[in-house]
């Protein structure tokens, strides 16, 4: 076979601090290699076709100098590919546990095809064959059935403590972590406040069972929060002031679980000036990384979550863009807000 077309996604240049990336200059599309996909050595490993990446949040905290403040996650290197959790096809394979035609979710660079070179990189924690027994779209296992729902189901379990009749205000509400946090909380009996940035996002919150839904760029946050009679648990998807109205309407012992600043990943970082409610109020504030949590929930996680967004019982709203051409885009469309619901790329249809 003549060798194709293998197009990537490079990360180009570091964007200035508190902007936004700018695609054509942040990121770059380039189609300017090839692939022989009979002859590419595969030194023990397999050869993926990658069918969707998932765009998310932190991938801008990614887009950093070498040299600045370590992270849990590394920077991008310029001129390299950018990398993120995808589902791809096996189309050839000399690996003993993944073979041609296998469905894997994990780690990948954005390109069209990818070899998986080195074994000791094949591990469950980075890659898993996917069964997709319950009939679930692929791209499901880059969001609810992914690292987003990962993080809602795994930091829920360990962190919320919740009791029936409780309250919970949860933000980002119509994302694939808000949007599952609120049907967990509804499933345990909370009272589930929850807001979203634009109207099309409250209705879907709606749909989703929780009990006040507002567009918070239209009413305040504060005004809502104590109208409802304050807070039990707080999920934090974006900090800042949401943060210091959360901390004003939190009830004595109130939890705060500490998913996300999103508020302060393009711009100047707000720091709530009441900070001191953490002591008088005597709040449990939980900051957590998902990849912590999966050894210990995991396979209750594939074993719950799959079969229950199947069903319908779980929901979750999608956002897809097409080709790796769009990349640069769906990145700036999740750090503005402009997407609506799970931003996935679709690089091919053809699985
Ligand atoms: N701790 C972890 O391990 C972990 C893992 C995954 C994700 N996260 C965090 O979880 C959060 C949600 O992730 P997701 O994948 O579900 O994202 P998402 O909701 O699909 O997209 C991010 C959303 O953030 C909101 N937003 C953007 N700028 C904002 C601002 N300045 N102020 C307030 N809201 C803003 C927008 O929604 P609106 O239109 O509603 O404003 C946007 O759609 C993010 O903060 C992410 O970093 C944490």
């Amino acid at each position: 076979m003549a060798p194709i077309r293998n197009a990537r996604v490079l990360f180009n240049s570091i964007p200035a601090p508190n902007t936004y990336p700018e695609p054509g200059k942040t990121t770059v599309y380039d189609d300017s290699r090839t692939i022989d996909l009979e002859t590419v050595p595969l030194d023990g490993g397999f050869l993926v076709k990658t069918l969707v990446f998932s765009i998310d949040p932190y991938m801008r905290g990614r887009m950093r100098e070498p040299s600045a403040q370590d992270s849990y996650s590394p920077p991008f290197t310029l001129g390299e590919p950018l990398a993120n959790f995808a589902v791809g096809l096996v189309v050839r394979s000399e690996h003993s546990a993944v073979k041609m035609g296998d469905h894997i979710y994990g780690f990948l660079p954005f390109q069209e095809y990818t070899v998986v070179p080195d074994p000791a990189h094949i591990r469950p924690d980075i890659f898993r064959i996917l069964e997709a027994k319950e009939g679930v779209p692929w791209s499901a296992y880059v969001g609810v059935c992914g690292m987003a729902g990962s993080t809602a189901h795994h930091g829920w379990h360990e962190y919320a403590h919740a009791k029936p009749g409780e309250t919970v205000f949860v933000t980002s509400a119509a994302g694939p972590v808000g949007g599952t946090v609120v049907q967990l909380a509804k499933a345990d009996g909370l009272k589930v406040i929850a807001s979203a940035g634009s109207d099309e996002k409250v209705s879907f919150v709606e749909s989703l069972g929780a009990d006040v839904v507002f567009n918070y760029k239209k009413e305040d946050t504060r005004t809502v929060l104590q109208r409802e009679g304050g807070i039990d648990i707080y999920w934090d998807n974006v900090g800042g002031h949401i943060l210091e109205a959360a901390l004003d309407a939190a009830h004595n012992k109130a939890r705060f679980i500490e998913c996300g600043m999103i508020s302060a990943y393009n711009g100047e970082p707000y720091g709530p000036k009441n900070l001191t409610h953490i002591i008088s109020k005597e709040l449990k504030i939980n900051g957590f990384v998902v990849r912590n949590l999966y050894p210990k929930y995991r396979d209750q996680f594939y074993k719950e979550i799959p079969p229950m967004v199947a069903s319908g019982q779980v929901k979750y709203m999608e956002d897809r863009s097409y080709g790796l051409e769009s990349v640069g885009e769906a990145i700036v469309s999740v750090q503005k807000g402009t997407n609506k619901g799970k931003k996935v790329v679709i690089v091919t249809e053809n699985k």
